[in-house]
């Protein structure tokens, strides 16, 4: 879409829901109180430098405006030493840490950029926060739905600090537009909302017993609030320790907690829900290998919101077995579609999106994709002191729709794929995913006696986060999963800023 059709169509009758949608944000100390070097820029440490966090040193090594590259911290000394030189040859010169805490005793660092495992994101943002740094963290905002509203609480008790959650779709303003369509009534009434992560995930092969830790990485500083267990997996790509984390209930929470995060969000965005559903159920499994992870690679959720039903929808496998391509719907593989009565809409991977009639023709393409903007708006947050998109609550709420999906799954049992039709009967939404699910597993030439995890249905206090309901068996370990509260471990312990047992809203 060119500058002119965007003006144009902020000029139509939707203009002010636009605004609506963009204009939530949150305050943070005095406007123009910006901390920082002598000559104003902003400095920013990166924190977790192997994937992600090399993308966000190299924004900061002279690509941002305003702000500038000053501390490096990774607990793996070789990745440490990498990302060093290659700043060298950039002409910058970081000072580094491999201890997270010596980095915030740092006074020459005014913001810490948090890109480590999922399982350091809330106790890193909440130490930040205390030693008075801004904050980017990276999504999920949590381990568990516990230490996120830690977190939460904590950027509600340290409100100098900025913080901004690194989910960058809330930076599009394709998106923005599309919600602004939707919440104008030109599509009539949602019915549904589908979010989807059909991303392909091979096996990460199979180990016989605990694996070595590379001598470069301090395993105690990167176990850091998880249970301290050795290794179990060795892929060729990660090795012992890194990136598969994510397959382990330890530190991660498969697809859903991954990618999915990012498309779960948009679809509760478009849905204006700014609470907990009151139920969530999930059935899948992790078909098609037998390796080390234990995450589901196949994994459907419900999520009962009121104003409509949101399904999301996890694929690890290919379209049909031997294949490398993966299943679409409606053309979109990693993506959110909002089916409203008079069309829909659909949302890509790059936060695009594209708005259709009943008979699928195009109304409105917005095809500008600004993801990339949600850096310099991070900075800009940072020299205002007001987050205007990212904000910690929506990323702790998305994460806790994950947690929950994830909670219902672990507390499932194996069923045949003719006992799960019949005890999803009654929820037409479930009811077709579960039959494009079964579709998609006969392709890949799953057996058909092979079980599929079925979760109780739980019901959730959007209150208190809780799981609640009839059966106290289901109630207690639910209630009692890690996924729902872990507290930390010795010097990792999450520190208690809300005391309420367990809330998510
Ligand atoms: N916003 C996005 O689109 C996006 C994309 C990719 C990844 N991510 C997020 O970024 C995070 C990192 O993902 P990744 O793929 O780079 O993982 P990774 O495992 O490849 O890298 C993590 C790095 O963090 C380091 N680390 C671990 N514990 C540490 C500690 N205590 N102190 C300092 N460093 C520590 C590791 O040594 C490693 O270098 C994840 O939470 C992921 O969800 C976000």
């Amino acid at each position: 879409m060119t500058n002119r059709t965007r003006r144009d169509f902020l000029q139509t009758s939707i203009l002010g829901a636009a605004a609506a949608v963009a204009s939530c944000h949150r305050s943070y100390g005095q406007v123009g109180a910006v901390r920082g070097s002598a000559n104003g820029d902003i400095r920013v440490a990166v924190v977790g430098l192997r994937t992600k966090g090399l993308e966000h040193m190299l924004e900061y090594a002279g690509r941002l405006k305003g702000a500038r590259l000053v501390a490096l911290c990774d607990c793996d000394r070789e990745i440490l030493a990498a990302r060093q030189a290659e700043c060298g040859k950039l002409g910058v010169t970081p000072a580094v840490f491999r201890d997270y805490r010596k980095l915030l005793e740092s006074r020459d660092v005014d913001a810490v950029v948090l890109a480590p495992p999922n399982h350091h994101h809330s106790l890193m943002t909440i130490w930040a926060l205390k030693a008075g740094k801004d904050v980017y963290v990276e999504k999920p905002l949590s381990h568990n739905i516990w230490e996120g509203r830690q977190a939460v609480a904590a950027a509600r008790k340290y409100p100098k600090n900025v913080v901004q959650a690194g989910m960058q779709n809330r930076s599009s303003d394709d998106i923005k537009e599309a919600i602004a369509y939707v919440r104008s009534g030109q599509l009539g009434r949602i019915q549904w909302v589908r979010g989807l992560c059909y991303k392909q995930r091979d096996s990460i092969g199979r180990t016989t017993g605990p694996q070595p830790v590379p001598a470069a990485i301090d395993y105690d500083l990167w176990t850091g609030p998880a249970d301290l267990t050795p290794p179990r997996r060795n892929s060729p790509k990660n090795g012992t320790v890194h990136y598969d984390w994510h397959w382990f209930w330890n530190y991660g929470g498969g697809d859903i907690c991954n990618q999915g995060v990012h498309q779960l969000d948009i679809a509760r965005w478009f849905l204006d829900e700014p609470g907990l559903p009151p139920s969530v159920i999930s059935f899948g499994g992790r078909f098609g290998y037998r390796d080390d992870a234990e995450t589901p690679n196949t994994l459907v959720t419900a999520f009962d919101y009121p104003r409509a039903p949101l399904i999301f929808e996890v694929r690890g496998l290919p379209a049909k077995a031997g294949m490398q391509a993966m299943d679409a719907y409606r053309g979109t593989r990693i993506g959110v579609i909002v089916q409203c009565e008079g069309g829909y809409v659909a949302v890509s991977e790059t936060g695009t999106a594209v708005i259709y009639d009943r008979q699928h023709k195009i109304l409105r393409k917005l095809a500008e994709s600004t993801l990339v903007t949600h850096y310099a708006n991070f900075v800009r947050g940072m020299q205002t002191r007001q987050v205007f998109t990212g904000l910690i609550e929506d990323c702790h709420l998305s994460t806790s729709l994950c947690h929950l999906a994830n909670i219902s799954y672990l507390l499932g049992a194996g069923t045949s794929p003719g006992a799960l039709a019949e005890a999803i009967r009654a929820d037409a939404s479930s009811r077709e995913a579960c039959e494009r699910m079964l579709d998609h597993l006969r392709a890949n030439g799953i057996p058909a006696g092979e079980p599929t995890v079925l979760g109780p249905r739980l019901p959730i206090d959007a209150a208190s986060g809780r799981v609640v309901g009839p059966d106290p068996t289901i109630r207690a370990a639910a209630n009692a999963c890690p996924i729902m509260r872990r507290t930390g471990r010795g010097a990792f312990a999450i520190p208690v800023i809300d005391d309420r047992p367990v809330a998510a809203g």
